[in-house]
């Protein structure tokens, strides 16, 4: 089987904001205690902070981590975490049915965030909370002193103001689920008024308002129509969510449904673009993917504690999706995705970072690990940055119950500013059939491959552990550039990255 095309370093789909290869860590399980945080650790630091964690996080070198949550941040009381630790209140947990001690708020995340080199993107409580909570945290977090927060934020040991830049309204107030969920016009003029005070507090701040938690959800996609004709001009990004699952046991459909992801977008994008339209509006609002992952390998063993059958145990192990090799192919068929919409995706969080449905993975007391997926994160995170490129590429495909064609290889294309290098991101879908691949090099002068990683030949079912991590990436052969073009054959299954440099 073949495929051909062409790549030309003309053909610039968008510039990629490196915040598309952020995460997120939430208060949730063991993300944090017993994740990050983990005072008796053989590798905490002085701050009680898991030192071979840190280690992995600057590995993955992410740009961006969203924080607290998710669910939990709409029930938070952000005041909890600050002040000595001893005074801090235990809280219940609406969310995840947990306790939670507060052991961890926002100065011990920022010593963390800085500590693993990466910016904070913040949530503020707009479920049980409001304005009023939201402009408090905006001015302990970043205003630089001489009022009530700001001069507490120095009292508790933090002098200067963090200057964090990117603000979450809340999170999936669509979401029944969600504590204190809103209809669109509710959460629309409620996001409306929290900008505009947050605005006034702070004009550097960029806002993210909430989308649907779901393209599954009743209210998609006029949800966002609503709440962007409230929120247009207020606001910067509006943040979508996605999860992918395989509970059919249906390979072909499970890594054909970046096609859905596609759509998800692509009807974002048109509502945007029409926002923009009905408000005569100048200016651009970009899309904040700020949570997806593959997640469903957990979901029966998070009943139990759920549904409250525990009582309310602190840092419980919830959504811990041991990952497989099929799922290293989702994530680099979802990171292709968003690397194809590099116009309108300017932020992206791998959901979760650590512990919950995380690429990391760590035993209380024990190792830190790598999951399957933590690779194709990895190699889009250091080698994703840059222009995205236009592909044309002729490749045979196949039909699933959601779309016609998917293609079999599923591949894009970053020319990186630092290097000119251009990378390839490569996902074969085919399950029996090597894909020879002969792209045609328009504009790039001479190359030559200078890295070739692959993952591949293990069974979709293996797994990574403590104790050993089997399914990690090698090193790729048979990879070569002549007459101005690459040709590589790429084999069934198989994710597949080649750079060429000059
Ligand atoms: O990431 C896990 C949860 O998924 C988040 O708390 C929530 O926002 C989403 O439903």
């Amino acid at each position: 089987m073949r495929a051909v095309g062409t790549v030309h370093s003309g053909y610039v789909i968008g510039a990629i904001d490196a915040r598309l290869y952020g995460s997120f860590v939430e208060h949730l399980g063991r993300a944090v205690y017993s994740g990050i945080y983990e005072p008796d650790h053989p590798t905490a630091d002085a701050n009680g902070m898991r030192q071979d964690v840190i280690d992995l996080v600057r590995e993955l070198d992410v740009p961006v981590v969203r924080y607290p949550g998710g669910n939990f941040v709409s029930a938070y009381n952000w005041e909890d975490g600050i002040g000595p630790r001893e005074q801090r209140p235990v809280r219940l947990d609406l969310a995840w049915h947990s306790s939670e001690s507060n052991h961890v708020g926002i100065h011990e995340f920022a010593d963390w965030a800085e500590a693993v080199g990466t910016d904070m993107m913040l949530a503020v409580n707009l479920g049980s909370r409001g304005l009023d909570q939201a402009r408090a945290f905006l001015e302990y977090v970043n205003h630089p002193g001489g009022s009530y927060w700001s001069d507490l934020r120095r009292k508790n040991g933090r002098e200067e103001p963090w200057g964090v830049k990117m603000w979450c309204l809340g999170n999936e107030m669509d979401g029944p689920w969600q504590i204190g969920q809103k209809t669109a016009d509710e959460y629309g003029r409620l996001a409306f008024e929290t900008a505009k005070a947050m605005r006034a507090l702070d004009k550097s701040i960029e806002l993210v308002v909430c989308g649907s938690s779901s393209p599954k959800m009743p209210t998609y996609p006029a949800w966002e129509a609503t709440v962007l004709d409230y929120t247009y001009d207020s606001v910067d990004f509006i943040s979508l969510h996605m999860y992918f699952d395989n509970h059919q046991g249906d390979t072909a459909s499970y890594l054909a449904q970046n096609a859905r992801l596609d759509d998800y977008i692509a009807t974002i994008a048109g509502v945007i673009t029409f926002t923009k339209a009905k408000k005569r509006s100048k200016k651009d609002v970009y899309i904040s993917f700020d949570e997806w992952n593959v997640w469903y390998h957990s979901r029966d063993a998070d009943r139990q504690v759920l549904e409250g059958n525990d009582g309310w145990p602190h840092a419980p192990a919830l959504l811990e999706d041991i990952y497989n090799f099929e799922d290293v192919l989702q994530v680099g068929c979802i990171l292709n995705t968003f690397i194809r919409r590099a116009d309108v995706v300017k932020v992206g969080c791998l959901a979760q970072l650590v512990n919950v449905i995380a690429p990391i993975m760590t035993v209380p007391g024990g190792p830190a690990w790598r999951q399957t997926t933590y690779y194709p994160y990895l190699f889009a995170s250091h080698y994703g940055r840059g222009k995205a490129l236009q592909l044309a590429l002729d490749c045979p495909g196949y039909a699933t119950d959601f779309a016609d064609n998917i293609a079999y290889l599923d591949v894009s294309a970053v020319e990186t500013e630092a290097d000119g290098a251009l990378t390839l991101f490569i996902v074969n879908r085919n399950q029996t059939e090597t894909i020879d691949l002969d792209l045609a090099l328009e504009g790039f002068g001479s190359r030559n491959v200078v890295m070739d990683k692959v993952i591949e030949g293990h069974g979709l079912r293996d797994t990574n552990g403590p104790n050993q991590e089997p399914v990690a990436p090698k090193d790729g052969t048979g990879a070569e550039v002549k007459d101005d073009r690459i040709r590589a054959a790429i084999a069934p299954l198989s994710y597949r990255m080649i750079r060429l440099g000059r």
